[in-house]
């Protein structure tokens, strides 16, 4: 059977079909592109608002220091990062009106600084708000001469470093550490100066025109808001520490690093989760440093980040006229002696909860709630203030329990502690008293050895501002290393110039 030819299938008609086929085929692919492109568009335009969820006043960038910008944004944050200016106590923290001189409490803190500018004046800390008036006003600063370095953790400087540095902050860096303190400062106060936004609210947080204390772009990316750092000194450090194979179980981003290509030096900024970058940015200020004239400040951080891994680096570190690294000499022991600074960052890298992922913004930014919207607290302070926000959240036991359970690490810390420092003085006599007996140098060398290990061992748990809670075991192990060590000393002076009979 042969089917006759359909009429209507003629060339002409069979064309004209064809034509409006092709257009509804055309029509709906088109309409599927644009319905696909308005998906897309929709899709992209949440993932930026997710991104960027803020309804801006004002606009904000990478040089706005002053906070007081930021403040017309984000006004609840900034409410809580004003606060920083007030008064708070607790057993062994919080931030005082007027704080007290450390040796007040501790008296053998004038001995072991001896021939140092840390027994002319060095005092509790308090808020973030005083950090620039502080500094400005110790007699560490006004009557010893200081270099621009120091204000790399007290100021909101790294705009300055872009000025400073053409462009480059890492140039400009090196340039301003390499200043007197007053010129750096100077510096500061000119970036400061070109944005002059601030009403004077608070006195303390803008002690000088144009100068801020550590403020919002310190943390935050400013057409974003996520945290990120941006100090030099710790992203030298966090990369050295990266090339270590010091183990970070707590940093897991940087054991992924480690494992993979390396073909770029590790970076913070591009490889730290959220939850690493809620300690880093605390990390860029709160760790142990060297800022003296012969070389730019650093993190000691190459061989790891325990005390004796810093200790090892420290020893093997020359300094450019070749002599091995030390911060000064005793003045009543000549041995030359290592300061050690606030190493929180180091020392709850130790401890359980930064083992657990638990960061320091968890206990010191808790979250709020304020109707629908999470705020992080950014009255940072010590936790003890804010137990049900800054603990109970993961330890569901009474607030007084809570309480309890801290004070008794921090008055063990304590005990084992003045026991260190009883110690370290014990040995101080010792070499101090066989010296005026007329022993030698070389009687005392080793002596003077370990007076510099025990003192570094007593000075990071004593200078570290947690009184033992952010890691208790080992806290507790490096104060018994240093009684060991100063005994061990004692015992050298004794060896070496008691006459044997
Ligand atoms: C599990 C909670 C927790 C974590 C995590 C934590 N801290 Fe703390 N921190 C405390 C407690 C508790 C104290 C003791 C406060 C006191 O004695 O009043 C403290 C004390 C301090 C102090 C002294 C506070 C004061 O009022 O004098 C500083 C500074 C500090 N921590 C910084 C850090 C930094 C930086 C990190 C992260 C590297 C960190 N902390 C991680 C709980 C925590
Ligand atoms: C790596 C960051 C960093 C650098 C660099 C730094 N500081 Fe600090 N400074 C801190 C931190 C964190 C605190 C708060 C913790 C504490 O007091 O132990 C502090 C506290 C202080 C305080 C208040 C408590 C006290 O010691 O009396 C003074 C003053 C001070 N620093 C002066 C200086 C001077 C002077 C220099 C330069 C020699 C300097 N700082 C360099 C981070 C730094
Ligand atoms: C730019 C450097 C810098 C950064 C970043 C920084 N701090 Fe501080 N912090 C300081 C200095 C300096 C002080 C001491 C100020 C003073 O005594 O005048 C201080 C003081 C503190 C105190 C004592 C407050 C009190 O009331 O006694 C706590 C707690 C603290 N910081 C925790 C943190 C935490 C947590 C972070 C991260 C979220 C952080 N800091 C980030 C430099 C810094
Ligand atoms: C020392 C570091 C630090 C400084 C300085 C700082 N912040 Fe934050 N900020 C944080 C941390 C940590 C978080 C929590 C972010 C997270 O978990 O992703 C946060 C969160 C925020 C958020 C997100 C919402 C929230 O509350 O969690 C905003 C908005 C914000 N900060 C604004 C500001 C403003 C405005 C300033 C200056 C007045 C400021 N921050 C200063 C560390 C800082
Ligand atoms: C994000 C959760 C979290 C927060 C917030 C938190 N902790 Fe913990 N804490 C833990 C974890 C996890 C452990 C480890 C024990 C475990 O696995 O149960 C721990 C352990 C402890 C221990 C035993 C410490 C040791 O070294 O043996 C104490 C004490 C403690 N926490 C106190 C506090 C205090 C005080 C605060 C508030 C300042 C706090 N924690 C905040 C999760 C948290």
């Amino acid at each position: 059977m042969t089917a006759k030819p359909d009429p209507s299938r003629s060339s002409a008609s069979v064309a004209r079909r064809n034509r409006i086929v092709f257009l509804l085929v055309m029509f709906a692919g088109a309409a599927a592109a644009i319905g696909i492109t308005a998906l897309l568009v929709n899709i992209f335009s949440h993932k930026q608002e997710a991104k960027n969820p803020y309804l801006r006043f004002v606009a904000v960038t990478p040089d706005t220091t002053d906070p007081e910008a930021w403040r017309k944004n984000w006004p609840r944050q900034y409410d809580g990062y004003r606060r920083t200016v007030e008064a708070t106590k607790t057993n062994f923290g919080g931030g005082d009106v007027n704080p007290l001189q450390k040796a007040e409490a501790y008296p053998w803190l004038t001995r072991i600084f001896a021939g140092y500018a840390f027994a002319l004046d060095y005092h509790d800390r308090r808020g973030h708000g005083f950090m620039l008036f502080d500094q400005e006003s110790t007699k560490r600063v006004t009557e010893r001469p200081q270099p621009g370095a120091c204000l790399h953790c007290h100021a909101s400087i790294i705009p300055t470093y872009r000025r400073v540095g053409g462009g480059d902050v890492q140039s400009g860096f090196v340039k301003v550490s390499a200043m007197k303190y007053q010129e750096g400062h100077d510096e500061v106060e000119k970036t400061g100066s070109l944005d002059p936004v601030w009403n004077g609210v608070v006195q303390e947080m803008k002690h000088v025109e144009g100068a801020h204390p550590v403020s919002c772009v310190d943390c935050h990316a400013p057409d974003t808001m996520e945290l990120r750092v941006n100090r030099p000194g710790f992203i030298n450090g966090i990369r050295a520490l990266a090339m270590s194979d010091s183990p970070v179980p707590h940093l897991l981003s940087i054991e992924r690093w480690r494992a993979g290509a390396r073909k770029e030096p590790y970076d913070p900024n591009r490889d730290a989760t959220r939850q690493e970058l809620r300690s880093f940015v605390c990390g860029q200020c709160h760790v142990e440093y060297y800022c003296g004239p012969k070389v730019t400040l650093f993190y000691p951080w190459n061989n790891g980040l325990r005390v004796e891994e810093i200790e090892r680096f420290y020893d093997e570190y020359n300094f450019p006229d070749g002599h091995r690294f030390y911060d000064w000499q005793h003045a009543d022991t000549g041995a030359e002696v290592l300061k050690a600074q606030h190493p929180e960052f180091e020392t709850w890298s130790q401890g359980i909860h930064a083992r657990s992922g638990v960061a320091c913004a968890d206990c010191h930014m808790p979250y709020t709630r304020e109707g629908a919207m999470k705020v992080s607290d950014h009255w940072v302070r010590s936790p003890l203030l804010n137990i049900s926000r800054a603990c109970q959240t993961c330890h569901h036991y009474a607030e007084t329990e809570i309480k309890g359970r801290v004070d008794v690490i921090q008055q063990r810390n304590n005990v084992l502690l003045q026991r260190a420092g009883a110690a370290m003085v014990a040995l101080i006599d010792g070499i101090k008293t066989a010296q005026a007996g007329g022993a030698t140098p070389s009687e005392l060398a080793g002596a003077r050895e370990l007076h510099r290990k025990a003192q570094w061992r007593l000075d990071f748990v004593a200078a570290e501002n947690s009184m033992g809670f952010h890691a208790p075991q080992e806290t507790a192990r490096i104060l018994a290393e240093s009684i060991d060590y100063a005994r061990q000393g004692e015992l050298a002076v004794i060896r070496k110039t008691v006459p044997k009979n």
